[in-house]
C-alpha cells in the first residue's frame, strides 16, 4: 500500500518487478553459510527446486531446476530468511504463519521480491551465473552499530504498517511485514566471497526518510562502482491468531528462529538463478507498478496453482504403487534436489503388509535403517541410531545436537 501512494507520489520511469514467491520450504538449511550440513537455524526458502544442501556454486540452477514457486517462471533463483516464532507466556514456541502480500495473488505464504532499477533510470549491471549474497548477521542482537538515517537504519526493517529496525514494541492486529533490502553497488568481480557479503555494499548517502532505500539514488562506493538493479524482499507474517494471548505486561513475544527476540539479527540471503537474459529483458522492458506481474511481456506468468505447488509427480523418486505387493524402494534416483548417496533399505527390513504386526515397536528403538551422511547421531533426547556411515564420524555440536559429518 506504501508503494502504491510512493508510486502515485514520484511517477515511474524505470524497470520494476514485483511479484510473489511462495513457500519452496522451511528447513534448516543454509547452503551459502553452512553448505553440506544442517543450519544451525530454520530458514524459509522460495524460489528454483534446485535448492539442497550444498548448491555448489558451478552448477547452473537455472538450468537444473524443473519448477519455481516465483511468479515468472524464468526467476530459478532462491532467496531465504529466517523464520518467526512466537513464544507462548508458558514458554513454548510456535511459527507464526505467513500469509500473501497485498495485490500478490493467493501465494503460499512466501515473500514478495522486487527488482528496482535506480530511481534516476540510470544504467545498471544486472547479476552474473554464480552471484550470491548475504545482507544481514544473525549474530546481531542490538542496534548499535546502526546510526539515525543510515542506509542501515532503513535496510532491515518491520513494518507494522510503520518502520521500526527490531521487532516493534506493540501489538500489530494487522500483522507485520518484513523489509530486506540488499545491497546495490557491487565490486564488479566476484562473485561470492567467502564471507558471502563483502563484493557488495550500499550506495553513499542518507536515504529521504519518506522514501527510504526504494527510491534512494546517489553514486557508489568506488570500491564497488558497478550498480546493480535493488533486490527487496517483503514477508507478511500474521501475527493475528495470537492477538488474544499476546503478552500484557509489554513484553515483546516474537523470536526469531536463530534465538533472537530483538529482530536485529534479520538477514536474508539471495542466490542468482535467472534463465538466460531473462532478468535483463524484463528490467529493459517491465515496469510493474506495483501489482500487476501480467504486465510483463517479457516473462512467463505462473498462477497460483502452479506456484503454490501443483506438481507433475511427488517429490524425490515415488510413483504411485498400488499394492498389495510391498512397494519397491526406487534405485538410481536422479530427482531434483536429492541429496547424499545412501541407498535406502526399507523395504527389506519392514514386514509385508499382508502380515499383521500386532505389537508395534517403539520407533526409539528401531536402529534407523536409513543412514545418510548429515543425519543426526546422538545428544539428549536422540534415540536414533548412533553409527556413521562411513568415511564420516558423528561430530557433536553440543549435548543437544551432533552430525554424522
Ligand atoms: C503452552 O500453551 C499452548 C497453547 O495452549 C499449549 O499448546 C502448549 O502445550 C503449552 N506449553 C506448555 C509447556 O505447557
Ligand atoms: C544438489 O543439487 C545438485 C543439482 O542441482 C546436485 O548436483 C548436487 O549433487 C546436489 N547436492 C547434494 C549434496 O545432493
Amino acid at each position: 500500500m506504501k508503494l502504491i501512494y510512493l508510486a502515485a507520489a514520484l511517477p515511474l520511469v524505470r524497470g520494476l518487478l514485483r511479484f510473489p514467491c511462495a513457500q519452496l520450504v522451511t528447513e534448516r538449511l543454509d547452503p551459502l553459510v553452512t553448505p553440506g550440513q544442517v543450519s544451525p537455524h530454520l530458514h524459509q526458502i522460495v524460489g528454483g527446486n534446485a535448492f539442497n544442501i550444498s548448491m555448489d556454486p558451478n552448477t547452473d540452477i537455472a538450468k537444473t531446476s524443473t519448477c519455481t514457486t516465483c511468479r515468472f517462471k524464468e526467476d530459478k533463483s532462491n532467496y531465504w530468511t529466517a523464520v518467526l516464532f512466537f513464544k507462548h507466556s508458558n514458554g513454548s514456541y510456535i511459527r507464526v504463519p505467513q500469509i500473501a502480500n497485498g495485490g500478490t495473488g493467493k501465494s503460499n505464504g512466501g515473500m514478495t521480491v522486487y527488482y528496482v532499477q535506480p530511481s534516476s533510470g540510470a544504467k545498471f549491471t544486472s547479476f552474473r551465473k554464480g552471484f550470491r549474497m548475504i545482507v544481514g548477521d544473525p549474530m546481531v542482537r542490538s542496534d548499535r552499530h546502526i546510526t539515525a538515517n543510515s542506509v542501515q537504519s532503513y535496510a532491515l526493517t518491520f513494518r507494522c504498517w510503520d518502520g521500526s529496525v527490531g521487532f516493534p514494541k506493540k501489538k500489530c492486529p494487522g500483522g507485520i511485514r518484513t523489509n530486506i533490502f540488499f545491497p546495490t553497488c557491487w565490486d564488479g568481480k566476484t562473485l561470492d566471497p567467502p564471507d558471502h557479503h563483502s563484493h557488495v555494499q550500499y550506495i553513499n548517502g542518507t536515504p529521504n526518510p519518506r522514501a527510504g532505500i526504494f527510491y534512494q539514488d546517489g553514486t557508489c562506493p568506488s570500491t564497488h562502482p558497478v550498480r546493480l538493479p535493488l533486490i527487496f524482499l517483503e514477508t507478511v507474517w500474521d501475527t493475528k491468531p495470537f492477538m488474544n494471548i499476546w503478552p500484557t505486561d509489554g513484553s515483546q513475544p516474537l523470536v526469531y528462529s536463530m534465538g533472537d527476540p530483538t529482530g536485529f539479527g534479520q538477514h536474508g540471503d539471495y542466490v542468482f538463478g535467472w534463465e538466460d537474459d531473462s532478468l535483463d529483458r524484463a528490467m529493459a522492458r517491465c515496469n510493474d507498478r506495483g501489482d500487476f506481474p501480467a504486465d510483463c511481456k517479457e516473462l512467463t506468468i505462473l498462477t497460483d496453482d502452479q506456484i503454490n505447488s501443483y506438481l507433475p509427480a511427488l517429490p524425490g523418486c515415488n510413483p504411485i504403487q498400488n499394492g498389495p505387493d510391498a512397494a519397491t524402494m526406487i534405485s538410481g534416483c536422479t530427482a531434483i534436489s536429492t541429496t547424499g548417496t545412501g541407498q535406502p533399505t526399507l523395504s527389506s527390513t519392514h514386514p509385508s503388509p499382508s502380515t499383521p504386526t500386532s505389537t508395534p515397536v517403539p520407533s526409539s528403538t528401531v536402529p534407523g535403517p536409513v543412514t545418510t551422511k548429515y543425519s543426526q547421531c546422538g545428544g539428549n533426547g536422540w534415540g536414533g541410531p548412533t553409527l556413521c556411515p562411513a568415511g564420516t564420524s558423528c561430530t557433536v555440536v553440543n549435548e543437544w545436537y551432533s552430525q554424522c559429518i
